[in-house]
Order: C-alpha cells, then sequence, then structure tokens
C-alpha cells in the first residue's frame, strides 16, 4: 500500500450527509463564532500559512449534496489530502451512513494502492452529555484509512480548531507508514 508523499499545502475536504453541520465547522474556524443561517456552501478557504500551527498553506472544501452532483464531489475527493466525514452524534442515521456509504464512496475516488487519510467528526456534541466515539472503533478496524476520529460543536466552537488542526496532522505526520508491510512481502 502506498501513500501520498507530503505536499506543500494542505487541502481539506469535508464529506458527510445534508445537515450534519459541515458548512458550520468551516464558518465556526474561520469566524470564531457560530452563525444560525449559513449559506448551503462554504467557499473554498484558504489559510495562509503564518497563521496554522504546522505553517502549511491550508485549504478547506465544502461539499453540499443539493448543490453539487456526485462527479463533482469525486473530482473533489481526487484533489484532497485528507478527507473528514463529519456526522450528527444526535444522529445515529448520519454515522451509520459513514461505513455504508461514505467510507466506500471515499474509497471508490482513491486509487486502490493510494490511500488518502479519513477523520471521522462527531459534531454537535453540545446537544448530547455522553460520547459516541465507542461506536466507532468497529468502522475505523474496518478501515484502516481512518486516522483519528474527534468529536466537536460548531455552536459552542469545542474542539473546532483541533479537528483542522488533526486533519492537517494527518496529512504532515502520517501515522500510517509510506509503505505498509502487506505490500513489502
Ligand atoms: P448541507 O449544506 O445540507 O450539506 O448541511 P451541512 O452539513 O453543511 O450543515 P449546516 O452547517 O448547514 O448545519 C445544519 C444545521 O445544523 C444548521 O441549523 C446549523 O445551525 C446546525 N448546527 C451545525 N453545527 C451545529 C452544532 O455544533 N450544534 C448544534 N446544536 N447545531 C449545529
Amino acid at each position: 500500500m502506498v501513500y501520498e508523499a507530503i505536499p506543500r499545502n494542505v487541502r481539506i475536504i469535508l464529506l458527510g450527509e445534508p445537515g450534519v453541520g459541515k458548512t458550520s465547522l468551516i464558518l465556526s474556524l474561520v469566524t470564531e463564532e457560530f452563525t444560525e443561517h449559513v449559506p448551503p456552501k462554504a467557499e473554498e478557504i484558504t489559510i495562509p500559512a503564518d497563521v496554522t500551527p504546522e505553517q502549511v498553506p491550508t485549504n478547506i472544501v465544502d461539499v453540499c449534496l443539493n448543490e453539487q452532483t456526485l462527479e463533482q464531489v469525486s473530482e473533489e475527493i481526487e484533489k484532497a489530502h485528507v478527507i473528514c466525514i463529519v456526522f450528527s452524534v444526535d444522529k445515529q442515521e448520519t454515522l451509520n451512513k459513514v461505513a455504508s456509504y461514505w467510507l466506500p464512496f471515499v474509497r471508490d475516488n482513491c486509487p486502490e494502492d493510494y490511500r488518502k487519510p479519513v477523520i471521522l467528526v462527531g459534531n454537535k456534541i453540545d446537544l448530547i452529555d455522553y460520547s459516541v466515539i465507542d461506536n466507532i472503533w468497529d468502522i475505523a478496524e474496518e478501515y484502516p484509512e481512518v486516522d483519528r476520529c474527534i468529536e466537536c460543536s460548531a455552536k459552542t466552537l469545542t474542539n473546532v480548531s483541533e479537528m483542522f488542526y488533526n486533519a492537517q496532522k494527518a496529512v504532515l505526520h502520517p501515522i500510517h507508514p509510506i509503505y505498509s508491510i502487506e505490500e513489502q512481502e
């Protein structure tokens, strides 16, 4: 298995079911406040190197299935270095879709021997008082490209910058080897 060479910029894409809070997460990161009414899709955002913890220019790309075709989403996945799949922690069906739809869709759009890191993002933790991380281990085991899982809230800004920082780190400091043992055998 070959992983991508470390790039000079980081391109992050947010995927997931409608309404899980992808646009809100991006706008909360940029404005440092939560806005109730957000557009269906955020414009692509470029964060200059000097304001990112890793000092690397970072582009953040929103996806909205009501405004884009699946072909356009596929093209965006191909261009991205890291994929954040967002679900809403208060809606089990949005987590179910991570495993049944989004992870296979991402695999379908990456060459078989060329994996991009995936971050699973449980948004809206302000709505519940328990953690759903335990429901994710089986998914992470089945899809080793799942690099990290994080729970956050665009509304209270909890873990929002950490989520994007983790996405940067997954690209710049991959925890997976460049070549896997299977490949060398
Ligand atoms: P699509 O554009 O349909 O793909 O949706 P999206 O994933 O971009 O979700 P969006 O950011 O539009 O948010 C959907 C709804 O969830 C909005 O009403 C937001 O205000 C709300 N929302 C987003 N993040 C949070 C959060 O962390 N907590 C709470 N309570 N609500 C949130």
